[in-house]
Order: C-alpha cells, then sequence, then structure tokens
C-alpha cells in the first residue's frame, strides 16, 4: 500500500518525499472561502480521506493554526498523516467516528474550535486502490467498511445473511433502487447455491437481472453498492450524529461546512440544519409554542454551493457535490 514515493532531485529542491494522493479534494476553495479561515484557528477536518481539504486548512491557518484531522478508516488516515507530515503537530489525526467528535475533541485536548468541515461519502483512493469492496468496477472481496477494525456485518454478511424482505427494504431504503425487491429476489436465490463473496460475483448477478438499470444513466449496481455501503457503515444516523456534535464544538460565529453527494444525504444535511436553525419545532397545529427550542446555528446559504463547470470537467466525481453552510450562534 502507499503511493508516497521520492522522485528525483531538482535544483533548490530538497529531499522531500512527494505524496502523490489518488483522490481530488472537491469544492476546496469554496470550503476554505465558507469557513473563512484566519492564521491561528483550530479547525476540524471531520472526514480527513487524503488530507486534500486538511492541506489548504492547515496553509490558511499558517503559521501556527492546528487541524484535528478525524477519519474512520485507518488506512485513509494513515496517507493523510504521511502526506502532512511536514506540518508536525498542528495535523493531528484522530482515527474513529465523526458521530463521536466531541470525545474525539476532548482527548486531543479541543474543547472549541473555530471551524468544522465534513466532506462526507468515501474517497477515490477508497473506491480504487482500498481492495475494500467499495466499486463495482473491481473484483474485491464485498467488505465495504470503513473502519474494518471496529464495523461489523460488513457488505457479504448482509447479502447472505438478510431475508429477502429485509434485503428488499434496505435496497430500496439506502439506494431508492426501483427494482429493489426484484434484486434481493435474485440475491436469495443465487445465494441458495452459493455464497455470495466478491464485488465480480454481485455484479454478474446484478448485470443478469432482465432490464435492470435500462433507461438509466449509471451502471445497474450503482445504487446497490450505495445501499449496501450506507447499510453497512450505518452513514445516515452517523452523519445527523456528526452535525449536531460539530455545533456542540463550534465556538459562536465558527462555522460548520457539508458536503454531501447525493440526494440521500443532502435532504438530511438540509433537514438536520433546518432543525438546528430553528427556534421553534412545534407541530403546526399548536397556536402557542411550548417546545422552548432553541436555534443553535444560522442557515448561511440557502440555496446549495455546486462545483463550477471547470472543476466537474477537472474532477468529474465532483459533479454530484452539494455544500451547505451553517455558523453557530
Ligand atoms: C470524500 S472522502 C474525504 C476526502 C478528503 N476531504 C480529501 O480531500 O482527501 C470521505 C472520507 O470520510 C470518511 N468517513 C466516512 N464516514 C465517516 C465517519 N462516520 N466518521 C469519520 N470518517 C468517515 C471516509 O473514510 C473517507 O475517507
Amino acid at each position: 500500500m502507499g503511493i508516497a514515493r521520492r522522485v528525483g532531485f531538482s535544483a533548490g529542491v530538497s529531499d522531500i518525499p512527494l505524496y502523490q494522493p489518488v483522490h481530488q479534494p472537491v469544492l476546496l476553495r469554496e470550503a476554505v472561502e465558507q469557513l473563512a479561515v484566519r492564521s491561528g484557528w483550530v479547525c476540524v477536518d471531520a472526514t480527513a480521506g487524503e488530507g486534500g481539504h486538511s492541506l489548504a486548512l492547515l496553509q490558511a491557518s499558517a503559521p501556527s493554526g492546528r487541524v484535528l484531522g478525524i477519519d474512520r478508516d485507518p488506512r485513509s488516515l494513515a496517507r493523510a498523516e504521511r502526506r502532512l507530515s511536514q506540518f508536525g503537530d498542528r495535523f493531528i489525526p484522530a482515527q474513529g467516528n465523526y458521530a463521536d467528535l466531541g470525545q474525539l475533541a476532548q482527548g486531543a485536548n479541543i474543547v472549541q474550535v473555530d471551524g468544522v468541515l465534513l466532506d462526507v461519502g468515501l474517497s477515490s483512493w477508497q473506491l480504487e486502490a482500498a481492495g475494500a469492496g467499495f466499486s463495482f468496477q473491481r473484483d474485491e472481496p464485498l467488505d465495504m467498511r470503513f473502519d474494518p477494525i471496529n464495523t461489523w456485518p460488513d457488505a457479504a454478511e448482509l447479502v447472505n445473511q438478510l431475508s429477502e424482505d429485509e434485503l428488499g427494504k434496505l435496497l430500496f431504503q439506502y439506494g431508492e433502487e426501483p427494482r429493489a425487491r426484484t434484486i434481493a429476489r435474485a440475491l436469495v436465490q443465487a445465494r441458495q447455491a452459493s455464497p455470495v463473496r466478491t464485488t465480480g460475483q454481485l455484479v454478474k448477478l446484478l448485470e443478469a437481472i432482465p432490464g435492470l438499470g435500462r433507461g438509466r444513466r449509471t451502471h445497474p449496481a450503482t445504487r446497490t453498492f450505495q445501499a449496501l455501503r450506507i447499510a453497512v457503515n450505518d452513514e445516515l444516523t452517523n452523519l445527523e450524529a456528526g452535525i449536531k456534535a460539530a455545533i456542540d464544538l463550534l465556538k459562536p460565529a465558527g462555522r460548520l461546512v457539508v458536503i454531501s453527494y447525493h440526494s440521500l444525504e443532502d435532504r438530511l444535511v438540509k433537514q438536520t440544519l433546518a432543525y438546528q436553525a430553528a427556534s421553534c419545532v412545534c407541530p403546526a397545529e399548536i397556536p402557542v409554542c411550548v417546545c422552548n427550542h432553541q436555534a443553535t446555528v444560522r442557515i448561511i446559504n440557502r440555496r446549495i454551493i455546486r462545483p463550477a463547470p471547470a472543476e466537474v470537467a477537472a474532477n468529474p466525481r465532483s459533479r454530484s457535490a452539494r455544500m451547505r453552510v451553517a455558523e453557530k450562534l
């Protein structure tokens, strides 16, 4: 593993190991701008990945600012650490779930922060090189765990053990897959002959379902893979908890930036921020407020921020990104 490598020397360049990231950070300039990072700030990159956003936050907060870089995937965090080693203890790596942001910050002796970034989902490195079964374009073990040590069940276990009804619901709920029941039936039938252990086997089974993917712009396996990954990593529960934990940790006027990549995530981000921004959450039919709810943030952008056409052209994976920003009251 590892793409960090030493390159030849050129005049005036010292022997710095050149780290070659696979993942291109999405909405990078916009994230730093929206966080309004200043020198000396303490920020959290709650999804450090390969450290692309952390790098920009460290540069923007130089010379003394710090970044707590969290990732659930220990393999990714190791890559971020290596990439950002030049920043010494200004980059504080922490392996864990952003839903536990409060504890992770406490572990790093951080009480409050100036900004939090959540760039959710998975990185290009995880898709292309982690060997963890995230991509339907590779034949790998059907795993999909961000944290292979602390997470169970993996995707193979779900595919082989859930009932047809449970599998159908999972595919519908997390993949918004209209043919969820048909796929569940096909998988349950196939696993009776032999368990589904690899992404290659799963893709073959999906491709054999007549008409699956007809009229779609995406591969017939796209929604099934998304659904399994979300379920394995309990992504939506963690996202909601992560947003709340981030708001708790922010100083007044500190900002939270969330970048998401599909409608399920974005809907949840929108709803969670709207709830946090509301001064009353009583049902509409109650004439007088009885909830005592207090707004914790104000929404900064009513319209979502999307990558500019030039970014999408340079990095097609950025095309589905949507950014929402809130400021702590
Ligand atoms: C889109 S990538 C981030 C890429 C990063 N911004 C960069 O520029 O390299 C999302 C990252 O979030 C991590 N992740 C997903 N769910 C998480 C969770 N609940 N807690 C912490 N990290 C999580 C994934 O392992 C992945 O590395």
